[in-house]
C-alpha cells in the first residue's frame, strides 16, 4: 500500500475560491499546516473567514471539539507570495477554469518547490494530460477533482493524465484517504467519472419533458419517489444553473466529437436563451419566491371500485412488489417496462390491457408508483389497476406512455455509460459505483443497480429504446453484450 503524504506536511493550495476554502480546511482539520494563497489577497481573506465559520458551526453541532477546531484555524496561513510555497509536500491547485493559467500557474510553481513535492489540479473539465503537457516533469502533475461543497462531499476523483506517474496517483489517494475522502482512480477522459456517466440523468429527463411524458414536478416526484433519487432532475437543474449545466453538457458532447449520447437538449437551452437559469435568477422550470406555490406532481384520484388486475413478469423487482401487494387477478395485466411503450407491448403481446410500472428502487417502501397506460387499454382495467396500487399504500402517478418510462431508461442508461467507461479503462466498476454515490448521492451505484434489476432485463430496456428511436444514443455498451454472452441468465457486473 502506498502512503499518504505525512500528517504535518505542508500543503499549499492556490486559488481561494468555494472550492480552494473548502480543500484548505479538509487538509487543516487532517492535520497539514495548509498555506492558502489568491492573486487577490481578499479572496484569501474571505476564505478563512468562511472556513472559521465552517468550523465554529461544526462544534456548534457537536460534530468536532473546540479545541480540534482551533488547532485546524491555527493551522491556516495566509501566503503572500507563491514562493512561499517552497516547503509544500503537495500543492492543490484550485484556480479558474483556463488552460493557459493553469499551465503558467504549474511552470511557476515547478520552479518554486522541492523535487518530492506532488502537484495537482482540481479541474473539473481540463485534460490532466494537457495542463501537464508543459511541465518539466508532467509525471508529478496529478489531478484531485473534489466535489462541492468540498467538506460535505466525501468524493475524491484522482485522475491520471497519460504521463503522470503511477506512484504519485497513489500518493494522492491513499492521502485523500487519510483525510477521511472516498477517492477513486480515474484516467483523465472528458467528464473523467461523474460528469460523465451523469450526463444521462439531466438528458433522458430533458427527453421525458420533450416528449410530454409528464410536467417537471411529476418527473421530479417520480425520479425521487420511485427512484430514490434525493433530487429530481429539474429541480437539480434549476440548482445547479441551466447555463452551468448546459455548458458542462456541451462540452462532453463536443469532447466526445459529437457522440448523441451527450447531446444537449433543445429544452434547456431554450431556457438559457430565455435568461431562466434556475434558482438564481428565480426561474428555471420552477419559478422560485416567496409567494410562489410549489407545483404538485400529477396523481391519480382515489378508485372506489374493484381493486383487481395481474402482475406479470418474473424479474426481481416485479417479484418484490408481488410480496408487498399479495395475489390479485384482474383484467389488466401489469408489468415493469422493458423499454417499450405499454401501446407497443399491447400489440406484441395481442393483450391490449396492459399497463407498465416504472422502476422501483425499493419496491418494498415505495410510497409512490409510475404507471403508464397502453392507448388500447380500456378504462375499466386502468381503474381497477389504479385501485389496487392505492389499496397497497401508493400514491400512483401516471406518466404518459413513453417507452422505458423513466426511472427504468435513466437508470438504464446511466448502467450503459458506466459500462462503456469501465470498458474503455476510465475506472474500475467499484470505482464508478462509489463515484456516482458519493460525487452525486445517488442511492445506488449504477452497476449493482444493474445487477438488481438484471443485466438482461437492463439489456432489453436499451435494446427497445435503441428500436423504438433508431439512435445511436441508445447503443448497448459492448462490455454489456460480452457480459451477456458468456452467462445469458446469470451474469453480473459486481460479484455477489
Ligand atoms: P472560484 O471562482 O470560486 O475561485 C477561483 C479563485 O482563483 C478566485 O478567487 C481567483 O481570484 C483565483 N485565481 C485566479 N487565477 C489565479 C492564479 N493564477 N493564481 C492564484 N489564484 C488565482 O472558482 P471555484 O468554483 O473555486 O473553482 C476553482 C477550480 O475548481 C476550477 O478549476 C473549477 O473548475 C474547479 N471545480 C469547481 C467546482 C465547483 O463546483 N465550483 C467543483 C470541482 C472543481
Amino acid at each position: 500500500m502506498t502512503q499518504a503524504l505525512e500528517k504535518n506536511s505542508v500543503v499549499a493550495v492556490i486559488g481561494s475560491g468555494a472550492m480552494g476554502a473548502g480543500i484548505a480546511q479538509v487538509a487543516a482539520v487532517a492535520g497539514h499546516t495548509v498555506r492558502l494563497y489568491d492573486t487577490r489577497p481578499e479572496a484569501v481573506e474571505k476564505a478563512i473567514a468562511g472556513i472559521v465559520k465552517a468550523l465554529a458551526r461544526l462544534v456548534e453541532k457537536g460534530r468536532m471539539g473546540g479545541a480540534e477546531a482551533d488547532l485546524a484555524r491555527e493551522r491556516i496561513h495566509a501566503m503572500r507570495a507563491l514562493d512561499e510555497a517552497k516547503d509544500a509536500a503537495l500543492v492543490v491547485e484550485a484556480v479558474v477554469e483556463d488552460l493557459d493559467v493553469k499551465r503558467a500557474l504549474f511552470a511557476d510553481l515547478e520552479g518554486i518547490v522541492g523535487p518530492d513535492c506532488v502537484l495537482a489540479t482540481n479541474t473539473s473539465s481540463i485534460s490532466v494530460t494537457a495542463i501537464g503537457a508543459k511541465m518539466k516533469r508532467p509525471g508529478r502533475l496529478v489531478g484531485m477533482h473534489f466535489f462541492n461543497p468540498v467538506p460535505l462531499m466525501a468524493l475524491v476523483e484522482v485522475i491520471s493524465g497519460v504521463a503522470t506517474d503511477k506512484a504519485v496517483a497513489d500518493t494522492v489517494v491513499a492521502t485523500a484517504a487519510a483525510w477521511g475522502k472516498n477517492p477513486v482512480h480515474a484516467k483523465s477522459t472528458p467528464g473523467f467519472i461523474v460528469n460523465r456517466v451523469a450526463r444521462p440523468y439531466y438528458a433522458e429527463a430533458l427527453r421525458l419533458l420533450l416528449e410530454q411524458a409528464g410536467d417537471p414536478a411529476t418527473i421530479d416526484a417520480v425520479m425521487r419517489d420511485c427512484g430514490g433519487f434525493r433530487m429530481g432532475p429539474f429541480e437539480l437543474m434549476d440548482l445547479i444553473g441551466h447555463d452551468v449545466n448546459y455548458s458542462v453538457t456541451q462540452s462532453v458532447f463536443n469532447a466526445y466529437y459529437g457522440d448523441p449520447r451527450f447531446a444537449p437538449s433543445v429544452v434547456q437551452q431554450e431556457l438559457v436563451n430565455a435568461g431562466f437559469l434556475g434558482r438564481k435568477t428565480g426561474r428555471g422550470f420552477y419559478r422560485y419566491g416567496d409567494d410562489v406555490v410549489p407545483p404538485q406532481a400529477q396523481a391519480e384520484s382515489a378508485q372506489q371500485g374493484a381493486a383487481q388486475a395481474t402482475l406479470g413478469g418474473a424479474d426481481p423487482v416485479t417479484a418484490a412488489l408481488k410480496a408487498r401487494m399479495g395475489s390479485s387477478e384482474g383484467a389488466a395485466t401489469i408489468f415493469l417496462t422493458d423499454g417499450r411503450s405499454a401501446t407497443q407491448r399491447a400489440l406484441d403481446e395481442g393483450r391490449p390491457d396492459t399497463i407498465l410500472f416504472d422502476l422501483l428502487l425499493d419496491p418494498v417502501k415505495a410510497t409512490r408508483i409510475a404507471l403508464a397506460r397502453a392507448d388500447q387499454c380500456s378504462a375499466a382495467a386502468w381503474n381497477a389497476a389504479v385501485g389496487l396500487f392505492q389499496q397497497a399504500g401508493f400514491t400512483v402517478t401516471r406518466l404518459d406512455d413513453v417507452p422505458g418510462m423513466a426511472v427504468m431508461r435513466t437508470v438504464a442508461m446511466l448502467a450503459n455509460e458506466a459500462l462503456d467507461a469501465v470498458n474503455q479503462g476510465v475506472c474500475s466498476a467499484a470505482a464508478v459505483d462509489i463515484a456516482m454515490q458519493k460525487g452525486v448521492n445517488y442511492p445506488r451505484g449504477p452497476l449493482a443497480w444493474a445487477d438488481a434489476i438484471g443485466l438482461h432485463h437492463v439489456f432489453t430496456v436499451l435494446a427497445n429504446l435503441g428500436a423504438t428511436y433508431g439512435e445511436d444514443r441508445y447503443r448497448v455498451s459492448p462490455l454489456l453484450r460480452r457480459k451477456l454472452a458468456a452467462n445469458p441468465t446469470g451474469a453480473r457486473i459486481h460479484a455477489q
